[in-house]
């Protein structure tokens, strides 16, 4: 089915100045960019969005990296958009990162990993609400 997912470029991506390197990633999987926006985000945003995991040991260290420069967020949508996405960014720690995947080419630690995906379609909705009103999802297929 068609679906859409949340991508987020994060700051050691886009400070090593590999936006289009990534967003090329996602075009070549036939992903389509249906939103996008540049953000520096604040303790409260990047917080909330990452609420689920505030009892976890990485969380003070997370929220700190997700603020300390700008990121990209965008909404990919495509054919099985969720998994796609998420088998092209690689394993959430880069070490464990397969051959080719984002993570693999961009990401120094599982810290500092270049980009986050949705990791369901729940998840996915919520992202995606989270960053942008319904007016800045585009429909591109026209
Ligand atoms: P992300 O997909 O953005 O979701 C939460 C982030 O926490 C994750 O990527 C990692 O960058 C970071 N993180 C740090 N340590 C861990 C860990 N032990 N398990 C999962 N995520 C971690």
């Amino acid at each position: 089915a068609i679906e859409r997912t949340l991508s987020i470029i994060k700051p050691d991506a886009v400070g090593g100045n590999h936006i289009g390197a990534i967003y090329s990633r996602f075009e070549e999987a036939g992903l389509k960019i249906v939103g996008a926006k540049m953000l520096h985000l604040d303790d409260e945003k990047a917080g909330g969005f990452y609420a689920e995991h505030k009892e976890r040991p990485f969380y003070n260290d997370l929220v700190s990296f997700m603020t300390s420069g700008p990121v990209v967020v965008s909404v990919l949508e495509g054919e099985n958009a969720i998994a796609k996405h998420r088998e092209i960014m690689g394993a959430t720690n880069p070490a464990e990162a397969a051959e080719g995947t984002i993570r693999k080419d961009f990401a120094s630690s599982i810290d500092e990993n270049a980009v986050h995906g949705s990791d369901s379609a729940e998840s996915a909705k919520r992202e995606i609400a989270y960053f942008f009103a319904d007016n800045e999802v585009l429909d591109r297929t026209r």
